[in-house]
């Protein structure tokens, strides 16, 4: 399997609960020293490598070298995402732009080499996208996020639309509040402050009162890969969201 963004949170959890579940992994991320560090600490049966997603050349390339060393590629998790904010009337085009580089075009391209080698295997696979809480509930100020991920979302569905008879299979995981990278310790302390409320209760600010971690985010990109008749389906791992919530 492939994780792209598999140096840090999510991604990481991902690349860790495939592993235990015997898979071998390819970590991919901007910092070839973190996919690497991550690779490591899996053991042989994993490859880190560093690989730009938002350079579809980079991108073909990456995925023919993993094809070469594992022989095929089954599943892919495109993962690779960042958090750009600003208000939608005043933001200046470069920021949107560049988000949605990232957390847009970077999905295609990831996505259109895994069906070239989906297709060129005849195994069909996997396809499974790291959307967000924003692609259904958009945050305030958080228009440079969320409206790439709103489209990555529908991309996750017309991957299914398109190739579900090549056996492709597409799906999504809708997160929210993860600690990670992207949602660091002092973000953390910096938002629950504003809100007037603990650390520990503002991770928890959800219908079940949890925090929610990046290993069930995780667990949940496993079941999808695992479930072979589930496709244009988005799973939710959010502790409870109800204005995020998609039925
Ligand atoms: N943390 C949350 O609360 C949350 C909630 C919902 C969705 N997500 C999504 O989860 C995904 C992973 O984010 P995370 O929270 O684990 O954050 P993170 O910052 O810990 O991990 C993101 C990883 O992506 C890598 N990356 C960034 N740009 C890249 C590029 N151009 N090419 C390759 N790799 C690149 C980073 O180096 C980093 O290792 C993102 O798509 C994010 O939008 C996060």
């Amino acid at each position: 399997m492939v994780v792209t963004g598999g140096g840090s949170g999510i991604g990481a959890a991902t690349a860790r609960a495939f592993a235990r579940q015997g898979a071998e992994v390819a970590i991919l991320d901007l910092s070839a020293e973190a996919a690497e560090a991550v690779a490591a600490s899996i053991g042989p049966r994993a490859l880190g490598l560093g690989c730009d997603v938002t350079n579809p050349d980079a991108v073909a390339s990456a995925f023919d070298a993993i094809a070469c060393r594992f022989g095929g590629i089954d599943i892919v998790v495109s993962n690779a995402g960042a958090a750009w904010q600003g208000t939608i009337g005043s933001v200046d085009d470069a920021t949107l732009r560049r988000s949605f580089e990232l957390n847009f075009f970077a999905h295609q391209s990831v996505a259109q080499n895994a069906v070239r080698l989906f297709k060129a295997q005849g195994t069909g696979g996997s396809l499974l996208f790291n959307a967000s809480k924003q692609s259904v509930n958009p945050g305030k100020n958080f228009g440079p996020y969320g409206l790439p991920k709103a489209a990555t979302l529908f991309l996750m569905k017309q991957y299914a639309l398109d190739h579900g008879r090549d056996g492709i299979r597409s799906a999504a995981v809708n997160a929210d509040r993860i600690r990670s990278g992207l949602l660091t310790g002092d973000m953390i302390a910096s938002r629950s402050a504003a809100r007037g409320l603990s650390e520990k209760d503002y991770m928890a600010g959800n219908l079940l009162g949890r925090e929610v971690g990046a290993e069930d985010v995780a667990d949940a990109f496993v079941w999808l890969a695992r479930s072979n008749k589930v496709t244009a389906c988005t799973i939710t791992v959010d502790g409870g969201n109800i204005e995020a919530s998609l039925r």
